[in-house]
């Protein structure tokens, strides 16, 4: 089975070009590198000891996708091209929804013209907007509190209106809790464009002595510790989750949704705890006021992805900080 992969070159997407590697998948790349390296697919295809066919291609280019699409058969697509800094977004809104939303649109149309209908969509926590409690399960009300977060919702509803209008479209829509950790060869991880705005990826430029210290944005929280708490989910464990929905998708068509995350939160504080536990250094640490826009909780009911897709998150909070740290002290300066 041939899966194309859109962001493959990026954090995720490369590390579900190596998991449908090593199980056997073929696969397809398709980036244009606007957040990533072309290095990520060398390493992908080193680890995977196979090569990786990739095209540079922006995904709104009909002709150049459209080429993609004839140069080798296609059975289902993982679509995880996109932007993703929730900070720009708000200055830059019109980029980010013709990048995400208008990307998107051809993307669908061009599998429909190569009769590919099966695909799995990179969507977020953040369609839950400011949730009213935790934990959060796929029924909560939608929102938005921002245009990423608007850009991955109009995605949800065009693909449920598409499954509604053409009802042999087979699509997942995983929506991520914190995506954090990296393979555990060290060879592929995140390596982010600036100064991080992510915790983890702070966190470890911290311990690799590239940034001076963390802030903690909030500690008055109604939280265990007064710090805010998140579901963060090790990368590996997130795509073996599309695995699993291209294989609930095999069995029918429709339209699925499932939270992929733990089940679990952790504060900001035991995050820098347990990095340093990872790392076997002090990370030092500054109180912060709190960031606005940030909820004090976010943290998923994963029980439908276990109930339907026999799925669960296997990798705990030592793992992740473990691989992340390996990851980031072989390659201090990410792929540069
Ligand atoms: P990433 O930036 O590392 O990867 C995205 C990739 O898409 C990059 O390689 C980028 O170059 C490519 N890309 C962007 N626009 C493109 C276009 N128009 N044409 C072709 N390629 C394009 O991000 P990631 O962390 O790997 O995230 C992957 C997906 O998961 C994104 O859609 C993101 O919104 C979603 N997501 C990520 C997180 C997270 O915390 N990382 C959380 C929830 C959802
Ligand atoms: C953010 C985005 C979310 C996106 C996700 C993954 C916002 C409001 N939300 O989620 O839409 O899907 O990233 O890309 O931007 N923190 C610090 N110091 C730091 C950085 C973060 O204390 O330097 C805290 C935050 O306040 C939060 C936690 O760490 O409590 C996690 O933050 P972060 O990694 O940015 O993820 P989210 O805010 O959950």
């Amino acid at each position: 089975m041939a899966i194309l992969i859109t962001g493959g070159a990026g954090y995720i997407g490369s590390h579900a070009a190596l998991e449908l590697l090593r199980r056997g998948f073929d696969v397809v790349v398709v980036d244009n590198l606007s957040n990533s390296h072309e290095a990520a697919i060398d390493r992908v295809a080193e680890l995977a000891a196979r090569p990786v066919p990739f095209h540079r291609v922006d995904i709104r280019d009909r002709a150049a996708l459209d080429q993609v699409f004839r140069t080798a058969p296609i059975d289902a697509v993982m679509h995880f091209a996109g932007l993703k800094a929730v900070g720009e977004s708000v200055g830059q809104p019109l980029r980010y929804y013709d990048n995400n939303i208008s990307g998107t649109i051809v993307l669908l149309e061009v599998m429909k013209q190569h009769g590919v209908r099966t695909l799995v969509f990179s969507s977020s926590a953040t369609v839950y907007g400011d949730p009213a409690s935790v934990p959060i399960t796929e029924d909560f009300p939608l929102s938005a509190v921002n245009p990423y977060g608007r850009s991955k919702l109009f995605i949800e509803e065009m693909l449920r209106d598409l499954c509604r209008a053409e009802p042999e479209w087979r699509v997942a829509l995983l929506r991520y809790f914190n995506p954090s950790g990296a393979d555990p060869s060290g060879r592929i991880g995140e390596d982010p464009n600036g100064i991080p705005n992510n915790l983890v990826p702070f966190i470890a430029q911290v311990a690799v002595g590239r940034l001076p210290e963390v802030a903690v944005f909030g500690t008055d929280y109604p939280t265990r510790d007064g710090t805010g708490v998140r579901d963060y989910i090790h990368v590996v464990d997130l795509v073996v989750g599309h695995i699993n929905a291209l294989e609930k998708l095999a069995a029918g068509p429709g339209l699925v949704s499932y939270n992929l995350g733990t089940g679990r939160g952790y504060s900001v504080l035991e995050m820098i705890e347990a990095f340093g536990r990872a790392a076997g250094k002090t990370i030092k640490y500054r109180l912060a006021p709190r960031r606005p826009g940030d909820a004090a909780e976010c943290w998923s009911d994963a029980s439908r992805a276990e109930r339907e897709l026999g799925w669960r998150a296997t990798r705990g909070l030592d793992d992740m900080c473990r691989d992340v740290w390996r990851w980031q002290s072989n390659n201090p300066n990410g792929y540069a």
